[in-house]
């Protein structure tokens, strides 16, 4: 059954303060979530929109010392770009704080110790790994070692990135920092855990019975992890740099980032409240039943969105649950997972700088290919295509032909409405029904659909100008005219309130191209926003194409990228065990000369070289060459082969030795040659 509520408050997720935000964050949970909000605010709704840096944690510590600064240098450094990156964006937020303020570390400070004082916590002493010589215990991702499955040297504390396998610190063989290279011992700490195990009947009943209508990702990720039975958690780490633990005798030891972070929303409404009184009490927004609380997220975060915190909120009492989670699943950029430590991404403020004033194309973009129910992919191609070919070609042509035809026949001036036909009915009729199904989608956080929708507006207003054209009517019946471009306007105001959600910057030009005062989202179907008789001023376009240079340089950014990448990863094959010299002798290795190269038909992989080897006789070698060479390149060079090799039919040719190649970082093949000039069937030595 729904409810009726008051007021929203909408939070998106705390971003770590340890790098820049990139795109998929934009499109995964903050363009969504303004959208969200832009549109409540049009409908008059009561609404705050709640953010700010997750400045704790272990990554931040990690970057501090890699970079020789402190701590607090790069959560400052991080926070303020992301807060100018996000308004740069748009993005539009009642607050943008952090966690490191001093309410919020009261805050949550005070939350723990009321769950510490009503015994809803549970204190264990457990076994963890510690580096002795940094007198520091490790969180499994900074733990490394042996891989048992694979033996690959540098498994992680929870994962094997060569075989896959999921681990536990325990299972790694030699495990030592992987900070600091050191060995690591066990020892004893004490910490506080969030007993779920008691939760799990309630939230048994309140997500899988009581929200239904949450999205299948988001209902799916909450059922297996309540059919996997849920476990304590501790919510303390042993840590020098977060929120000490308020309770006496806990020295070294912090709230879990995890714990504090989501606190850091109640916080940040309080930092708001106090601000701007005409929102009255921070508590009407966390604690008033007639509140809805929306959580905007990405998928990693589910578990911490739709039970921890909900637990925690619980145990401590007098607070309101989750309404809506709605979460995204990932995108991912040219095929490939962005991430931030690869350095593989689309910065925000790195595109703003190579893309200035294309907020909205980006925005678009990301939301007609949000990754709403799967992983999605962006690529440059698709970002031109639909920047290009909807854009500019649909939204912006209709409005370009709207305003410049009230310039070129009536001087800027907004014509009078004459008799309706029955196509300009059908027309307004359509565009009528559009604010209804807008709000049925936007209501329920399908906001894909929703912007589909509302370019269907100005693919039917582009219609409306091809169909009538006013251009050839003008010579026959100048009345007709001025109906269809009053009509046109008014189709294209509608379309600047529809937009404003999803394409705010262009929202407001466009607003100001037809000098309106403000929008309201009611407005929207009327045919009475354009009054006869105003006057326009001259317009500029709406949006403009983006060119294949530019889509190019990004793409090729990308691929850089990529290539250092591969580059910093490659590591040569260990070297081989040692062999006696008269082993190495068995080997005759010697350079011929290329007379002939070409492709072998039926195989894509093989080259068939004809050698000069000495002999005075031909030699017919294969190798797997083909995908780095044209033959013809080969033609005259002098390459190093094994003449020895005992011959080898393949594909129904016989192969006299092996022509040897160096292997690239990225699996690339290279023919080795001499430097100088070297007779054919010359020895190697
Ligand atoms: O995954 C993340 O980026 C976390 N910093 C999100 C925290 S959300 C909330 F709990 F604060
Ligand atoms: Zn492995």
């Amino acid at each position: 059954m729904s409810k009726t509520f008051k007021r929203t408050t909408v939070t998106s997720a705390l971003p770590y303060a340890n790098g820049p935000v990139h795109i998929g964050h934009l499109a995964g949970v903050y363009v969504p979530a303004d959208i969200y909000v832009r549109y409540l605010r049009l409908k008059g709704r009561d609404v705050i929109f709640v953010c700010g840096s997750d400045e704790h944690g272990v990554p931040v510590t990690i970057r501090a010392r890699k970079e020789g600064i402190t701590v607090q240098e790069v959560v400052d450094r991080y926070h303020n770009l992301i807060k100018k990156s996000f308004s740069d964006f748009g993005i539009s937020f009642d607050i943008y704080s952090r966690t490191t303020s001093a309410t919020h570390h009261k805050l949550a400070s005070d939350f723990f110790r009321k769950l510490y004082d009503d015994g809803k916590l549970v204190e264990q002493v457990s076994e963890q790994f510690y580096d002795e010589q940094t007198g520091r215990f490790l969180t499994d991702r900074n733990i490394r070692g042996e891989c048992p499955r694979c033996h690959a040297p540098e498994a992680y504390g929870d994962q094997c990135e060569k075989c896959g396998a999921t681990l536990s610190p325990e299972e790694l063989i030699n495990p030592y920092n992987a900070e600091t290279g050191n060995p690591l011992v066990k020892k004893a700490t004490k910490h506080w855990y969030l007993p779920l195990d008691k939760d799990q009947e309630w939230l048994e009943k309140w997500i899988l019975q009581e929200h239904r209508e949450w999205r299948s990702n988001v209902y799916g990720q909450c059922k297996s992890w309540l059919d996997g039975g849920l476990r304590p958690r501790a919510v303390t780490r042993d840590l020098d740099w977060g929120i000490p633990v308020p309770v006496e005798g806990a020295d070294g030891k912090v709230l879990y980032v995890w714990f504090d972070a989501p606190i850091g929303y109640i916080s940040n409404t309080k930092e708001l409240c106090e601000a701007r009184p005409e929102l009255g009490s921070w508590e009407t927004w966390w604690k008033d039943p007639e509140t809805r609380l929306v959580h905007f997220i990405g998928k990693d975060n589910i578990v911490f969105h739709c039970i921890v915190f909900p637990a925690m909120l619980k145990a401590h009492g007098g607070y309101i649950l989750p309404d809506n989670v709605p979460s995204n699943e990932f995108l991912n950029l040219e095929g490939n997972k962005i991430s931030t430590s690869k350095n593989y991404a689309v910065w925000l403020n790195e595109y703003l700088e190579d893309m200035p004033g294309r907020q909205d194309e980006l925005r678009y973009v990301l939301t007609a290919n949000a990754p709403e129910t799967k992983d999605n992919d962006f690529t440059w191609a698709d970002y031109q295509a639909r920047c290009n070919n909807e854009l500019v070609a649909v939204y912006g042509n209709f409005v370009n032909r709207a305003l410049q035809l009230t310039q070129k026949y009536y001087d800027g001036k907004v014509p009078a409405c004459g008799v309706l036909n029955d196509y300009d009915r059908e027309t307004l009729d359509e565009f009528r029904d559009v604010k209804g199904k807008l709000e049925n989608l936007l209501e329920n956080f399908r906001f894909r659909d929703a912007q589909k929708e509302a370019m269907n507006l100005a693919r039917i207003g582009n219609k409306y100008i091809a169909d009538c054209e006013p251009w050839k009517v003008v010579k026959t019946d100048p009345e007709r005219v001025k109906t269809i471009i009053n009509i046109s306007l008014q189709l294209t105001a509608n379309l600047a309130i529809a937009f404003e959600p999803f394409l705010p910057f262009s929202s407001e030009r466009l607003r100001t191209m037809l000098a309106m005062d403000s929008f309201s989202w009611e407005d929207l179907g009327s045919t009475c926003l354009m009054p006869e008789g105003k006057l326009l001023p001259k317009p500029g376009l709406l949006f403009t194409k983006v060119e294949d240079e530019a889509i190019e340089a990004q793409v090729k950014k990308l691929e850089d990228t990529l290539k250092a990448n591969a580059e910093a990863e490659y590591r040569a094959e260990p070297v081989k065990p040692v062999i006696p010299f008269e082993d190495f002798e068995k080997l005759d290795i010697r350079v011929g000369l290329v007379k002939a190269c070409e492709k072998i038909k039926k195989s894509k992989k093989l080259l068939k070289f004809t050698l000069d080897d000495g002999s005075g006789k031909d030699r017919t070698i294969l190798s797997g060459i083909a995908q780095w060479y044209e033959p013809e390149r080969l033609v005259g060079k002098r390459v190093l082969f094994i003449a020895n090799l005992a011959p080898r039919q393949m594909m129904g040719e016989t192969s006299c030795g092996m022509i040897l190649s160096a292997v690239n970082y990225n699996g690339d093949l290279s023919v080795t040659t001499t430097l100088d000039d070297v007779k054919g069937g010359s020895q190697v030595g």
